[in-house]
């Protein structure tokens, strides 16, 4: 049975259009197949800045961490797991201010972890993430796919194949604050490609 993740940053919640676009994915994704899934919503999981005193938790061996720092290496422990048991990976990403979610990022922030998801090696870092297929599901106010302004799409790239994660497809809402019209037709559009990368 196929473990579907999803993973949610919309500051607006369920009435965010990316969250709109991961729900339309998970129903033609249920349409297809029987499968579990598990939904990760980083705007509600409220996940702090990355701060020493956590990455000192993952780095202190387990069987000599102190409670707090049992505490703080379960929270990353908790998202590696979730990524681990999927064997696909839809993402709803907003852009905000040219970038991702700041939530999102503390999510990134959680499940890059060395020895765990990557590993340094003598010709270079390893990817300990392998065989998931990830759908990015971008909402945007303006129009930036395939232009230099679209770092948001570069940055997810090398981030998620730095972790293994190499097999990736994007699907593009754009011009979503271009007018109602320009909004419906981004949606249907994006909606289309869900089905067809589902099949
Ligand atoms: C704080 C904030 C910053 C934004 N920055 C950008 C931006 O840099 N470029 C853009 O195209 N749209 C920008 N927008 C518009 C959003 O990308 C658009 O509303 C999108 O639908 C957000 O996804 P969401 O509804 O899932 O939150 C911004 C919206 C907000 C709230």
């Amino acid at each position: 049975m196929a473990n579907l993740l999803v993973v949610n940053s919309s500051l607006s919640g369920a009435n965010g259009n990316s969250n709109k676009l991961t729900q339309s994915f998970v129903e033609a994704w249920q349409a297809k197949q029987q499968g579990t899934v598990t939904q990760r919503d980083v705007n509600e999981t409220n996940l702090p800045h990355l701060a020493g005193a956590e990455m000192g938790a993952w780095m202190t061996p387990a069987d000599q961490r102190t409670e707090e720092q049992q505490a703080l290496a379960a929270v990353s422990d908790e998202l590696i797991a979730e990524v681990k048991e999927a064997d696909a990976i839809v993402i709803g990403v907003p852009m905000y201010n040219f970038g991702i979610p700041s939530t999102f990022k503390a999510w990134i922030d959680r499940i890059a972890r060395a020895g765990i998801t990557f590993k340094y090696t003598e010709t270079g870092p390893v990817g300990l993430l392998e065989n998931k297929k990830v759908y990015v599901l971008a909402a945007r106010g303006g129009m930036y796919a395939g232009t230099a302004k679209d770092s948001q799409t570069v940055y997810l790239k090398d981030v998620l194949a730095f972790l293994g994660l190499t097999d990736v497809e994007f699907v593009y809402a754009e011009g979503l604050a271009m007018g109602p019209e320009a909004a419906e037709k981004a949606f249907s559009a994006a909606n289309e490609k869900i089905i067809e990368l589902i099949g």
